[in-house]
C-alpha cells in the first residue's frame, strides 16, 4: 500500500504563495507511479484558523486523484477545521477531538488529535505543544485493539520522541503523556510506522522498534535546518510504501 504524508501547509489569506506550495505538492502526489492510494494531511492545514483558509485547502485538496484525509495542527481552528471537513464518518460536526480510524484499506491507519486546548483557536498565543490525554489515550487502545490482524501506521501533528536536533526537543506540553502513548502502542505489535510533522524539519528515530518520522513543511517559507536551495523550494510530500 502506497501512502503519501503531507504536513503543515500554512494556507494563510496574507501567504498566498503558500497556495501554489501546497498546489505542487498536489500536483507531485498525482504524478508518482506507481500511483498512491490515499493522502494524509498531518495538520497545520491553515495558518491562522480562518474559515476562508480551510475552504481554500479543501479547494486544493479536491484536486487529488485519491482520497484524502486531515488532521489538525496547533494553528489549526478546530472547530473551523469541522465545519470544512466534516463527513459525517470520519469527522463530525460536534466532536471533541479530530481523531479516527480508516480501515478502508489494507493498513489501517490511525489519525489522533495532539492539539491542546490552547493551541486550536488559530492565534498565535498559548503553547504550540501538543497534548494526549487520557481519554484520547483510551480511545487509541480501542482502535487497536479492535483489529490485530492487520498493520496500522499512526499520523499525528506533534513529534512524538526527542527531536535533538532542535533548540527545544519536546514538543508535548507533559512529556509523561508521550511515555504513555509509547507504553501502549508497545503492547500491540501491529503499528508499522508513525508519521509527524509540526517541527519543520525531516527527522526520524526509531522507538521500540517502531520507526517514527517527521517530515518537513509543505510551506516553503516555513522550512527550518539548514538547507539547499532546491531543499528550500521543491514540493514535500512523503511517499510510505507499507507491505
Ligand atoms: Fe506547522
Amino acid at each position: 500500500m502506497r501512502i503519501i504524508h503531507f504536513s503543515d501547509s500554512h494556507i494563510s489569506q496574507d501567504k498566498p504563495e503558500r497556495d501554489k506550495d501546497f498546489e505542487a505538492c498536489v500536483h507531485r502526489a498525482n504524478s508518482i507511479s506507481p500511483p498512491a492510494d490515499v493522502v494524509i494531511h498531518t495538520g497545520d492545514i491553515s495558518h491562522d484558523g480562518h474559515r476562508q483558509e480551510y475552504a481554500t485547502a479543501q479547494k486544493i485538496l479536491e484536486k487529488l486523484n485519491i482520497p484524502s484525509f486531515v488532521i489538525a495542527g496547533n494553528r489549526d481552528n478546530r472547530t473551523e477545521l469541522i465545519n470544512t471537513f466534516a463527513d459525517g464518518q470520519y469527522i463530525r460536526r460536534g466532536d471533541k477531538f479530530i481523531q479516527y480510524c480508516v480501515n478502508e484499506f489494507p493498513v489501517r491507519l490511525i489519525l489522533l488529535d495532539t492539539v491542546n486546548a490552547s493551541g486550536n483557536t488559530g492565534s498565535a498565543s498559548g503553547s504550540n505543544k501538543g497534548r494526549f490525554c487520557s481519554e484520547r489515550l483510551a480511545h487509541l487502545e480501542s482502535m487497536l485493539a479492535a483489529d490485530s490482524s492487520r498493520p496500522v501506521a499512526i499520523f499525528m501533528h506533534h513529534s512524538p520522541f526527542e527531536a535533538t536536533a532542535i533548540p527545544d526537543p519536546f514538543q508535548f506540553e507533559r512529556w509523561q503523556e508521550v511515555e504513555r502513548f509509547h507504553e501502549l502502542l508497545a503492547a500491540y505489535k501491529q503499528v508499522a510506522g508513525i508519521y509527524c510533522g509540526h517541527i519543520h524539519r525531516n527527522a526520524g528515530v526509531a522507538i521500540g522498534g517502531i520507526r517514527i518520522q517527521a517530515i518537513t513543511c509543505m510551506a516553503c517559507d516555513l522550512r527550518k535546518g539548514e538547507l539547499t536551495d532546491k531543499e528550500r523550494s521543491e514540493p514535500v510530500i512523503n511517499v510510505i510504501d507499507l507491505p
